[in-house]
This record gives structure tokens, C-alpha cells and sequence, in this order.
């Protein structure tokens, strides 16, 4: 339990660390990777060249500090980054390794204005923070280990397939090398992929959402090629998925895990809006669902063109089968031969306004994946519209960043 006095010196120099935060975190890694090298292979290598993990943790310190009266109102914070450490393999005796790493930061930062009750504060602060996410994290492994087909850390999977879905994303099917089950998950949540890398002569790791319904035999991924606009900044893991894996490699998966997903039990309508490769949380939904007589679902796409919508046949012959089931596609950029009504329904972004009467739907939740501004444009959308907050969910392909 922190103290009082803890609190209000964790409290009042929050600010203080927040507006040092990016110098913080920055030292931070420094000081970490050049201590612990193997944990080149843990951490994203293009985020530390980019800056934009050192962003996602020091929001996350800074937001448990002015939230430190009452850390549950970080409750859906917290899962987040519990999930993906447990899809990240991070375990407990890596705390303190992190915390000594950040304490040394936050001092060589701040010189002599952090005095030795600042730091000590701080220090039971961190404490406080990884006992909740060590806490959460071992719940989670546990709970992952004692289903069926469950396992915690790295298990190798075959690549059993390997199918083009559009000109920029492939999909993989990967069945466990040992033979057994793979533990169910709820359409919605990721698995995470860890690999060499030779251009970087380490393992890197990334997380991809399951793109079908659960099976128990195997999982599929569908990865877009993240070609970059330099040689430089070809994407490390998905050209390298495209380029090199082919069928029967084996590549290392984590259990699935994450805080994006529907409730397969319920029968309220489910509405799911992506944005490009955003979609494969969404199929994986989708999928499920229909297996389920009568349940409403409205599905939501935007795309540039034909030659990059994915699943495209997939979706049109589900809702030619079920009439619980309704699609609509929005491109931005329609090829010369995309036909309207036949290729796609609107010309344009999506737009939720000209579909008001199909998606604004009485209980419904809403599932939205896509790029960031793609993402606050709907969430913003659908408020405006008077649709509570807590029945927008959202998941970001990266640190999670939208959060505020
Ligand atoms: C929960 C979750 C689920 C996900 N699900 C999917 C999924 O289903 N399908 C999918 O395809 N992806 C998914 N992702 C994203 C995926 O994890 C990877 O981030 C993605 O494949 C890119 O990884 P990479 O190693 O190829 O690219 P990285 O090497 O990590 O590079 C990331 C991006 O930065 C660009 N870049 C590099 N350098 C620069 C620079 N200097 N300036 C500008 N841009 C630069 C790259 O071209 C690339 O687009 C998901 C992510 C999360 C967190
Ligand atoms: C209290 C301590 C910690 C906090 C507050 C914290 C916070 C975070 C946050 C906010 C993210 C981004 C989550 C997202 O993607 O949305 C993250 C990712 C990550 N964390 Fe932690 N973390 C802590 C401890 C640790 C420890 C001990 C490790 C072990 C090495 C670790 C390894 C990672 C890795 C590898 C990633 C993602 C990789 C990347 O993007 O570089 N974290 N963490």
C-alpha cells in the first residue's frame, strides 16, 4: 500500500516527469538495451528507432501517477498492456530490471531536483504499478496454460497454408509442429509472432489478430506488406513473412491473447467498421458469429480499390447466404474497372452518416479497427450520434497511442 505523503509527492511532481517524460524514456532504453542487449529481441527495434514506444510507456507512468488515488479508473488501460506483455512472454523477474533501469533515468534526467524522496515515491509507485500488471499477466498465463490446447511462451507452428487475400495481404495458416490442440480464443484477440531477423541479426516480435473463427486446430493470420517508401523502411516482420516463409517453415507463436473482442454468448446486433487491413479482427468476428443462427451484424469496410480489398468474395457470399448479415464498402479510390454496387456501395471514406439507419441499431456494440485518424473519425461519429461510450471498441495495430 503507498502512503499518503507517497501519493501526494507521486502526484505533484507527475507534471514534472510528464513534461521530461520523452528525454526520460529515451535514457531509459538507452541505458536498458545497452545493459541487456538480449532484450533486443523482446522490444520493437523499429519503435525504438521511430520513438513511438517510449511514448506508450511514459504515458502509461505518467497516467497511473494522476490516477494514482484511484488506479481502477485504469482498468481498461491496464488489461491492455497486461494482455500484450503476456503476448510478449514478459515475466516478473523482468520488473525489476525495468524499474532500476527507469529510476537511474528519471534521477540522471532531472539532476538534483529529484531528491531522494522523489525517487523513493517513485520507486514505490513502479512498485505498485508492476505488482497490478504482474499480477494480471500471471492470471492470464495461468489461465491460457490450463485450457485445452493452451501453452505459455513460444510453441512452433507450421506454415500449413499460405493464400494471397488482395494485392497487399496475405494470409497464413499455422497448425502447431507438435501435432496438438491450439487453445480457443475470442474472435478479436491477436497472436503474437516471433521470428529472426536477418537484416537486423535479432528475433523481433508482432503481434497479428486472428483472421477466422476459432477452429481448435490451427490459427490464421492475414498480413499486409508494409513496403515503407525507402529500402530502410521496409517493414523487418511482414516482408519478411511475404518474402521468405513458405509453406511448412515453422515460425514461433505466443497464445492468444488481447482485450478486443465480442461476446460470443450475447445476441445483441454487432456492427464492425475497418479501415484497410483493420479488417482481420473483423473477420475473425464475422465468421464466428454467422455461426450462430439469427444474430444481427452490419459490416462496415473502407478501402482504396478492388486491387487491395481483401476477402472481398468471402463477405459477398455471406451475406448472399445470411440475410442477418449486411456489408457495406467504401472506397477512396476505385480502379478504373470498380464497378459501384458490384465492386463497392460509396465512392469515398467511410462515412457511417449515409448508412445512419443501417448501423445506428438499438443495444448494438461497436467494433472499430483501421488506422488511428480512421479510427477517431468513426468513434467521434457514432458519439455524435448519441451511441454510449462504452459500446465503442477499438484496437490499434501498434502501441496503443489513442488512448488519451
Ligand atoms: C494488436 C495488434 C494486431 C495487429 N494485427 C495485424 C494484422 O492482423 N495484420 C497486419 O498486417 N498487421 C497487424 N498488426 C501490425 C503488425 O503487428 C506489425 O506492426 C506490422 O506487420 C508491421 O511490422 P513490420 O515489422 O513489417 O514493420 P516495422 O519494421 O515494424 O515498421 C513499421 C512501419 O513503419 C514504417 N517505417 C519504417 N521506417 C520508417 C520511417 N523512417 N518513416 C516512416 N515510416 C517508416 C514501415 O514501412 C512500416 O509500415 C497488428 C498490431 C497489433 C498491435
Ligand atoms: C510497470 C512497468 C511497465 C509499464 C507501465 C509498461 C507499459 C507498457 C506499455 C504502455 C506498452 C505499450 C502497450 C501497447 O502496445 O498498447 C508496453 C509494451 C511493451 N512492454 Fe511494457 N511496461 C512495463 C514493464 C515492462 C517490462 C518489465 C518488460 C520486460 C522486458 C516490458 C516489455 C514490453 C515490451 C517488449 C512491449 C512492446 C514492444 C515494443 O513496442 O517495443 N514492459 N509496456
Amino acid at each position: 500500500m503507498l502512503t499518503q505523503r507517497t501519493k501526494d509527492i507521486v502526484k505533484a511532481t507527475a507534471p514534472v516527469l510528464a513534461a521530461h517524460g520523452y528525454d526520460i524514456i529515451k535514457h531509459f532504453y538507452r541505458s536498458l538495451l545497452a545493459a541487456h542487449p538480449e532484450l533486443k529481441n523482446v522490444f520493437n527495434m523499429r519503435h525504438q528507432e521511430r520513438g513511438q514506444q517510449q511514448e506508450a510507456l511514459a504515458r502509461a507512468v505518467y497516467a497511473y501517477a494522476a490516477n494514482i488515488e484511484d488506479p481502477s479508473t485504469l482498468a481498461a488501460l491496464l488489461e491492455g498492456i497486461a494482455n500484450k506483455h503476456a503476448s510478449l512472454d514478459v515475466r516478473p523477474e523482468q520488473y525489476p530490471i525495468v524499474g532500476e533501469h527507469l529510476l537511474a533515468s528519471i534521477k540522471a534526467v532531472l539532476g538534483d531536483a529529484a531528491t531522494a524522496d522523489i525517487i523513493s515515491a517513485w520507486a514505490q509507485a513502479y512498485g505498485n504499478l508492476a505488482d497490478i500488471l504482474m499480477g494480471r499477466e500471471s492470471e492470464l498465463r495461468e489461465r491460457t496454460v490450463e485450457t485445452l490446447g493452451g501453452w505459455v511462451g513460444w510453441r512452433e507452428f507450421v506454415v500449413a497454408g499460405k493464400q494471397p487475400e488482395s494485392d497487399i495481404i496475405t494470409s497464413f495458416v499455422l497448425a502447431p509442429a507438435d501435432g496438438g490442440p491450439v487453445v480457443n480464443f475470442e474472435p478479436g484477440q491477436y497472436i503474437s509472432v516471433n521470428v529472426p531477423v536477418p537484416r537486423l541479426g535479432l528475433r523481433q516480435i508482432r503481434q497479428y489478430s486472428l483472421s477466422d473463427a476459432p477452429n481448435g486446430r490451427s490459427y490464421r493470420i492475414s498480413v499486409k506488406r508494409e513496403e515503407g517508401a525507402t529500402p530502410e523502411q521496409k517493414g523487418y516482420v511482414s516482408t519478411l513473412l511475404h518474402d521468405e516463409i513458405r509453406i511448412g517453415d515453422t515460425i514461433a507463436l505466443a497464445a492468444p491473447h488481447g482485450n478486443f473482442f465480442i461476446d460470443v454468448n450475447a445476441t445483441t446486433p454487432v456492427v464492425l467498421i475497418s479501415g484497410g487491413v483493420g479488417l482481420t479482427p473483423m473477420i475473425s468476428m464475422l465468421n464466428r458469429v454467422l455461426q450462430s443462427p439469427g444474430r444481427e451484424i452490419v459490416f462496415v469496410h473502407g478501402a482504396r480499390n478492388s486491387g487491395v480489398h481483401a476477402m472481398k468474395d468471402h463477405l459477398r457470399a455471406a451475406a448472399a447466404q445470411h440475410p442477418n448479415f449486411k456489408t457495406f464498402t467504401f472506397y477512396n479510390e476505385p480502379l478504373p474497372q470498380d464497378q459501384a454496387g458490384r465492386d463497392f456501395d460509396y465512392r469515398g471514406l467511410v462515412d457511417i452518416g449515409t448508412i445512419a439507419a443501417s448501423v445506428l441499431l438499438p443495444d448494438a456494440d461497436y467494433y472499430i479497427c483501421g488506422p488511428i485518424p480512421f479510427m477517431r473519425q468513426q468513434h467521434d461519429a457514432l458519439i455524435a450520434r448519441g451511441i454510449a461510450e462504452t459500446r465503442v471498441h477499438y484496437e490499434v495495430f501498434g502501441p496503443d497511442l489513442f488512448a488519451e
